[in-house]
């Protein structure tokens, strides 16, 4: 249960190893949660991190997690709930850019990146959104992206994925209400991770602590949806309303 300042006490982190859902859960954890689980493709990745979050006082679980792996998510996330009992909130992070040059060439690539970012995510968090509901509270925060609010040319499948992924969680945090169990919408513009690497900046860049940041704020303030930076709220209002011909002219890059 989250604590009587309504802080995450305990939380389970799909796609463990991203930088903006570490940056998150060590805030998470500075704010006293206690029981962090780490699903990731490479358990050994984490080792660090792990540690560090156990010096800080949580108790750390690391378990093996693919998004390719959806006949299995169901069983998986009824393994974590029947071990811990209850779950405050799952975090789902996984997800991959890709390069769209590369996916032009390759029709498999392209889809196998929306299998990770979409199929993924729709079949751990159906999963998940089912045993929170029998529990009967929880939160569940997606990392979805500015990307998918109008889908840029030079990242046409990310930008796909994303649009499928927040209008699968904005539809799901409406199928729950009532249930006790929430849905946040995290919409960041770039962030300095290593999935940007090697990027030039856009603008209103940001890092994965100022993300961090942003999502203890919305969860305090109990949001549906959070921008960050929250500037991009106004600015994507104004391009999505931009004509197609001045859109193809602003969003090259
Ligand atoms: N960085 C940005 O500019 C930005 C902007 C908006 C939204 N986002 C979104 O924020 C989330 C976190 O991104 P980040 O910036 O923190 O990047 P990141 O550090 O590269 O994190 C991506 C995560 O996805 C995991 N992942 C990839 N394929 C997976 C698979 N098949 N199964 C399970 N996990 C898989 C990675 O695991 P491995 O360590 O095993 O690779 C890693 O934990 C992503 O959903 C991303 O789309 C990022």
């Amino acid at each position: 249960m989250r604590n009587a300042l309504g802080g995450v006490q305990s939380v389970l982190v799909l796609g463990g190893s991203s930088e903006i859902a570490a940056a998150t859960v060590r805030r998470f954890v500075a704010d006293r949660c206690n029981k962090v689980i780490l699903a990731v493709r490479e358990p050994v990745s984490v080792h660090g991190l792990a540690e560090e979050l156990r010096a800080a006082g949580a108790a750390v679980e690391v378990v093996a997690f693919d998004a390719h792996d959806t006949a299995t998510h169901a069983a998986f996330i009824d393994d974590l709930f029947d071990r811990h009992g209850d779950i405050d909130c799952v975090l789902s992070a996984f997800g991959v850019l890709g390069n769209q040059d590369t996916f032009d060439d390759d029709a498999a690539a392209a889809a196998d990146a929306v299998v990770v970012n979409l199929a993924g995510q729709v079949s751990a968090l159906t999963a998940t959104a089912a045993r929170m509901r029998s529990q009967g509270h929880g939160l569940i925060v997606v990392l979805s992206s500015v990307a998918g609010q109008r889908v840029r040319r030079d990242n046409a499948v990310y930008g796909a994925t994303k649009a499928g992924l927040d209008g699968f969680a904005r539809g799901l945090g409406d199928r729950l209400v009532g249930s006790g169990v929430k849905v946040m919408v995290v919409r960041p513009g770039f962030v300095t991770t290593r999935m940007t690497a090697g990027m030039d900046p856009a603008p209103f860049s940001t890092t994965a602590e100022r993300v961090a940041e942003d999502i203890v704020t919305g969860i305090a303030r109990g949001a549906e949806v959070v921008w960050s930076p929250g500037v991009l709220r106004y600015l994507f209002a104004v391009l999505r309303a931009l004509p197609t011909p001045v859109w193809r002219k602003v969003s090259a890059r």
